[in-house]
């Protein structure tokens, strides 16, 4: 008696945190809140397995009562053997057919949706198609630069894409291994150094309104100290405002007339501006971007990729990067600023907006 009360208690328990937990995941950060065709495709592709399985569970769990019930010892019958099927053959063809036909079920609508999850082609035409947009992807530790090659436009940390239409990706990495993640809309995609992936993604309009407009995307693949920290955000936005903001990012030049900034710009100019670019319109080679472009910075959704996007907590960073994000590249690269001089490069920062 006392044993069975234990179980229950487990059980209770175990279903009191999977309820629990269940609330856990947020809305914009779920695959099982699909915000996009490729989405849709692998939601439904869950649910379809997930179901094969549970109807195998049951069916097995009550052929597996039914014959521990029927078959048990009885009284007076210690010896009674029941008849042995060893060798059946109806028996052998009907559980090795079923298993057959499930996977069958399960295979075809899988195979069909990789295929059509790895159609790349209008992104490789000879001469592509002026509405297909192209994004290449470089994950770099801890963070993500994003290139739109027909444009001559760079950005990182927030990919800003239009809604309703299929967007192409290349994938890569510069340093280790990393894997491009978003979601509530798609992927994975891992990001290597030898090669470079492609897929496609669509961002649903209506599901991106639900979620303000910000998709969360993350690193899917253990990079080092500061991987779990190693996010970026996605604005889809209707196909019109995207191209507006294409256009802004093309003629984007920092101007800066606040006195504190221009402080700022000077000590960017001089301790900065090796690595960093401030304008979206950066000639250099890849090897030559070793961090971030910042042409628009004032409008990001986060600062390092993390962090609530205000003046306070860009001090923050600058002051001690290694307590935001352990492992970083910029730490120890520009000697120990002053407060003040934190301040004017914070403002500086905080200016460089195209929107
Ligand atoms: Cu990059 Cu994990």
């Amino acid at each position: 008696m006392k044993k069975w009360l234990h179980s229950w208690r487990l059980l209770s328990l175990f279903s009191a945190m999977a309820f629990l937990l269940a609330g856990c995941g947020k809305p914009f950060l779920s695959t099982l809140q699909p915000a996009g065709e490729v989405a849709d495709k692998q939601y439904s592709l869950m649910l379809l397995s997930t179901a094969i399985m549970v109807l195998v569970v049951i069916v097995v769990t009550i052929i597996f009562v039914y014959v521990v019930i029927r078959f048990r010892q009885r009284k007076g019958q210690e010896n009674k053997i029941p008849k042995q099927v060893e060798g059946n053959h109806k028996l052998e063809i009907t559980w090795t057919v079923i298993p057959i036909i499930l996977l069958i079920i399960l295979a075809v609508p899988t195979v069909k949706a990789a295929f059509d999850l790895a159609d790349v082609k209008p992104m490789n035409k000879e001469k592509r198609d002026k509405d297909t947009l192209v994004v290449n992807v470089r994950a770099n530790l801890y963070w993500w630069e994003f290139e739109y090659p027909d444009y001559g436009v760079i950005t990182s940390q927030d990919l800003v894409v239009p809604t309703n239409e299929r967007v192409y990706f290349n994938v890569k990495a510069s340093d280790v291994k990393h894997s491009f993640w978003i979601p509530a809309v798609g992927g994975k995609m891992d990001a290597n150094t030898d090669n470079k992936n492609q897929f496609w993604l669509e961002f649903d309009q209506k599901d991106a309104e639900k979620a303000g407009g910000i998709f969360y995307g993350k690193c899917a693949e253990l990079c080092g100290p500061s991987h779990a920290l190693m996010d970026f955000k996605v604005k889809a936005v209707p196909r019109e405002e995207f191209n507006q903001w294409i256009e802004k990012m093309k003629n984007a030049k920092p101007v800066v007339t606040d006195p504190v900034a221009k402080q700022g710009e000077a000590i960017f100019n001089k301790s900065c501006i090796g690595c960093h670019a401030v304008t979206p319109v950066d000639k250099r080679p890849e090897q030559a971007r070793t961090a971030p472009n910042l042409g628009n910075f004032g409008d990001r959704e986060r600062i390092a990729g993390v962090l609530e996007h205000n003046e306070e907590n860009l001090k923050k960073w600058l002051k001690d990067p290694e307590s935001v994000k352990p492992g970083n590249k910029m730490t120890g690269t520009y000697g120990q600023l002053t407060d003040e001089q934190i301040d004017a490069l914070a403002k500086y920062l905080m200016s460089l907006k195209v929107e």
